[in-house]
């Protein structure tokens, strides 16, 4: 095999060796990345007066067949590629001649490999805020048709107080809402442009990196070539942003494989969106909510896998730092193949409000019944003994909270006929007014808000 290196060894790499060490299965999808870095290199070589106006032109015309090669999916990889670097410079001699030769003057793969994977990285950020934004669509519409739809609330998963199912979709509204933010600030530690650091130590031809930098659509170069050429920040970041927005789908995911269960009955997946038994006829099975739940973990794998790989290393590059692109890739598919999925299942469940209200029994609102003798003057944490004591006496006749005698209510404190008023859902839900809250009034407030968030940006 050639490579870019062969001058100071006597024999060709082993081929299992070969095969440990070529990056070309995975790097290939810098190709288009790659053939823009050396573009804009060629250019910023020729300002350099490194080479002559007709070289340049010659190596981008070049450069610019193998672009429209890989486009149209006509690039042919030889045997002796090493990596996407090695495969375009290769196919750039075979086009160009003794030309291509002078391109790699004063860059390292070490910096043209970084400068690639930002690049690739700058192109990937609103691919994903994009597929994000598409579920947190889906969540926002569900809300507006959902604005008195009453859902069991629950802590501990046992059920705890009455919410809106509009209130429950926008929770999972704000949390990829936050994923989509990260992204966006993660967009500038990405924007730093390494071209030009060489090897390590810089380069020595007359670079000017700040417009390299810009014309390759970076907002600066790096300032340190030691940190630019090593520096892999973005990736964990990356991988962080990735791994904490597939918990968020995993716990949407966990939700929706409950909701969906005949004991809960509050959710029915299309048909589209389901899968069934091969043994069992009758069922329909959440699978594609359980991969994402499964797929969140694979995830957190990959940032951690990624961060062990960082830790040892020393100064400068390390061979290591070439297992950043496979987690990058694999989180990257893995979120793009996830976020549209859940999107169109939830856009097509069916809602079943009946068994959503019904799950609310009147226990759920032991904290109105504390509220409401707060609200006769009682000091809160006696009103909520009290009313502990009500949930007792309820419970040791058989009855439901709602059900207790007047009689009873007023054996145990200042309760008066008025107290069933509490038992109202939706009265209790409409209390809970302030900034936040769960009553119709706040959600819609709510609504208001996270459009903005959605139109502005
Ligand atoms: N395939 C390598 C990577 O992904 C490219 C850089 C190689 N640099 C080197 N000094 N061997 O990191």
């Amino acid at each position: 095999m050639t490579t870019l290196w062969g001058g100071r060894f006597s024999t060709k790499l082993n081929e299992q060796a070969w095969a440990l060490n070529t990056s070309l299965p995975f790097d290939r999808r810098l190709a288009l990345q790659d053939v823009r870095g050396s573009i804009a290199w060629a250019g910023a070589l020729q300002k350099a007066n490194v080479l002559t106006e007709t070289e340049c032109e010659q190596i981008v015309d070049g450069l610019q067949a193998v672009e429209k090669e890989f486009a149209e999916k006509a690039f042919v990889f030889a045997e002796s590629d090493e990596d996407i670097h090695t495969a375009v410079e290769r196919r750039l001699g075979e086009l160009i001649g003794a030309a291509a030769g002078k391109l790699h003057t004063g860059r390292s793969r070490n910096d043209q490999v970084a400068t690639d994977f930002r690049s690739w990285m700058l192109d990937s950020l609103p691919l994903l805020e994009d597929a994000i934004k598409g579920l947190q669509s889906v969540l926002l519409a569900l809300a507006e048709a959902h604005q008195t739809t009453l859902l069991p609330g629950y802590t501990h998963l046992q059920r705890a107080q009455p919410v809106t199912f509009a209130h429950w979709l926008l929770s999972h509204f704000w949390s990829l809402q936050r994923d989509r933010e990260r992204l966006q600030d993660l967009r500038a530690r990405v924007a730093l442009c390494p071209l030009g650091c060489g090897a390590l130590a810089g380069t020595a031809f007359p670079i000017d990196r700040a417009a390299l930098a810009q014309s390759l659509g970076f907002d600066m170069a790096s300032p340190n070539s030691i940190d630019g050429i090593s520096d892999r920040d973005f990736v964990a970041e990356y991988l962080f942003c990735c791994g904490l927005c597939g918990v968020h789908l995993s716990k949407i995911s966990e939700n929706i494989v409950l909701f969906t269960t005949a004991e809960f009955g509050f959710i029915e997946l299309s048909d589209a969106y389901s899968t069934g038994s091969s043994l069992m006829p009758q069922k329909k099975n959440p699978d594609l909510f359980e991969l994402a739940r499964g797929k969140a973990g694979t995830m957190i794998g990959l940032l951690t896998g990624f961060m062990a790989t960082l830790k040892g290393l020393p100064s400068t590059y390390d061979k290591d730092l070439q297992e950043d692109k496979v987690p990058v890739f694999q989180a990257t598919d893995t979120l793009l193949a996830i976020l549209p999925v859940l999107a169109g299942a939830l856009e097509t469940m069916n809602v079943n409000k009946e068994r959503m209200s019904a799950a609310i029994d009147a226990s759920m609102l032991a904290t109105d019944v504390a509220d409401y003798l707060v609200r006769k003057g009682m000091p809160f944490r006696e009103a909520h003994a009290v009313t502990g004591k009500a949930v007792r006496a309820a419970a040791e006749k058989g009855l439901s909270l709602d059900q207790l005698p007047l009689s009873e209510w007023q054996a145990l404190g200042p309760f008066e006929a008025d107290v069933q008023q509490v038992f109202e859902v939706l009265k209790s839900i409409e209390k809970r007014n302030a900034i936040g809250g769960t009553s119709p009034q706040s959600v819609k407030n709510q609504i208001r808000i996270a459009k903005l968030k959605i139109k502005g940006d």
